[in-house]
């Protein structure tokens, strides 16, 4: 790129990961559904992010996940289920809250947290009492969940730490020939991973912000819902200070920096204008569509050769604080240092 000019790899607006959802065809589903009784990996599209799907049910399955991620075995995972009737195959004690938020948000980014029952695995969960459940608002993971018939361990497609995917070929980046079967079910058209909601010790709290907003849930329940802290809880690796990270060093600012180095790159919301000699990776018009792009803009960041991206986060509404929470992640993760910007 020429110094002093600047370079755009943002498609502008209406050209977003909006459309083109794929339906997966029956022959691909019929293989995935055939790897999946093998004890095989399947990339799931899902309306968050891909998923690295395997029977919930199989434990040689399930380490499989773990050793093609690079996952410490100790991080559990999510089981997505084809309905809400199916909770009380997986749960136990399920509180009222629980199961209203199922009716209102199933299919849909939310993971409960509850009380595992007895058919839940040690090597899903980690050793923990609890389990993640979610039923995916994505046509093709509900297929593939239907013609299965059981549990699909999944969690994010992606090596451990790394970006998540949000397409088909992210997943084959990330993953190559240690998925078996991966389903095109278009762009993810959320962008961000699902809202993970604790209701299995006492009043809710949200331990990971994601594709459900935090208001959308104290509208439903009628109470607001925390935020847990940096700190808690123990095991859950998207809570880990350091994810989400590319390998160019994100650093967070409030506005445009003043000066662009060399192999320096911009994602900031539109109407934030682009220093001169910065490639602009993203210029999202809402919140919804910062989250929709902010994967695909870390990797265009990585794949331009950039050295350090500025991030101007969006405003914590709405799905805006979960994208903070993932930039934050990323620039911890990738040696860009701690942040300028926290939430109230
Ligand atoms: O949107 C999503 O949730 C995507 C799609 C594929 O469904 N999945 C996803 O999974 O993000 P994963 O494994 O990348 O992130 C799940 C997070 C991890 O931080 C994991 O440690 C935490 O949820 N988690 C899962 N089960 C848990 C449990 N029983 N207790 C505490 N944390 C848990
Ligand atoms: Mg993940």
């Amino acid at each position: 790129m020429a110094a002093g000019r600047t370079a755009d790899l943002d498609p502008g607006p209406g050209t977003g990961p909006r459309t083109g959802r794929g339906t997966g065809s029956g022959a691909e589903l019929r293989r995935a559904v055939a790897a999946l009784r093998r004890g095989g990996l399947v990339g799931m599209p899902t309306e968050t992010v891909y998923g690295l799907a395997a029977d919930a049910d199989d434990a040689d399955a399930i380490r499989r996940i773990f050793a093609a991620k690079g996952r410490p075995a100790d991080h559990p995972l999510i089981v997505h289920i084809g309905g809400a009737a199916q909770l009380d195959d997986w749960a136990v004690d399920v509180p009222a809250a629980a199961r209203a938020l199922a009716e209102a948000l199933w299919p849909g980014p939310l993971t409960l947290l509850l009380a595992r029952g007895p058919r839940v695995l040690d090597v899903v969960t980690g050793g923990l009492p609890t389990v993640g459940l979610r039923v995916p608002a994505h046509p093709v993971a509900l297929r593939l969940l239907r013609d299965f018939g059981g549990g699909l361990a999944a969690p994010s497609a992606n090596r451990f730490g790394r970006v998540s995917p949000t397409s088909a070929a992210d997943v084959r980046s990330e993953l190559g020939d240690a998925v078996d079967v991966v389903l095109d079910g278009g762009p993810a058209t959320i962008g961000v991973e699902s809202t993970i909601v604790d209701l299995s010790s006492g009043d809710p709290v949200v331990l990971r912000p994601g594709g459900v907003p935090r208001e959308r849930l104290a509208e439903l329940l009628g109470v607001a819902v925390p935020v847990a802290g940096p700190q808690a809880p123990a095991r859950a690796s998207g809570m880990l200070a350091a994810h989400y990270a590319p390998t160019a060093a994100v650093v967070l600012v409030d506005g445009p920096p003043a000066t662009s180095g060399v192999a320096t790159g911009l994602l900031a919301p539109a109407g934030v204008p682009t220093p001169a000699g910065m490639l602009r990776v993203a210029s999202p018009e809402s919140a919804d569509d910062y989250a929709r792009q902010l994967y695909a803009a870390l990797r265009a960041a990585d794949r331009a050769g950039l050295r350090v991206l500025y991030a101007v986060p969006p405003q914590p509404r709405g799905l805006g604080l979960a994208v903070r929470d993932r930039l934050r992640r990323a620039a911890v993760g990738s040696g860009g240092g701690d942040h300028t910007v926290r939430d109230p």
